[in-house]
């Protein structure tokens, strides 16, 4: 499972921490009432990022390879 590659710009962003969004990697809204909330990231420079895909990575919402050891 390959992570979410993002071209952000300067901003605030809310990426999805329960996996029930049906915008992924973006929150919804989807986990209201649940024990999740989003990540929160502030991005100060445009870049690519990572984003987490199969919920194991350990510096969520950041992908760190932990998909690369997934069965
Ligand atoms: S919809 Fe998943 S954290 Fe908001």
């Amino acid at each position: 499972m390959e992570p979410f590659i993002l071209d952000l710009e300067p901003g605030t962003y809310y990426f999805c921490a329960c996996g029930k969004s049906s915008n992924l990697p973006y929150c919804d809204g989807a986990h209201q009432g649940s024990e999740f909330a989003p990540h929160q990231v502030e991005i100060s420079e445009a870049r690519k990022v990572g984003i987490c895909k199969c919920l194991q990575s350990k510096t969520t919402p950041f992908c760190d390879g932990t998909n690369l050891n997934l069965a």
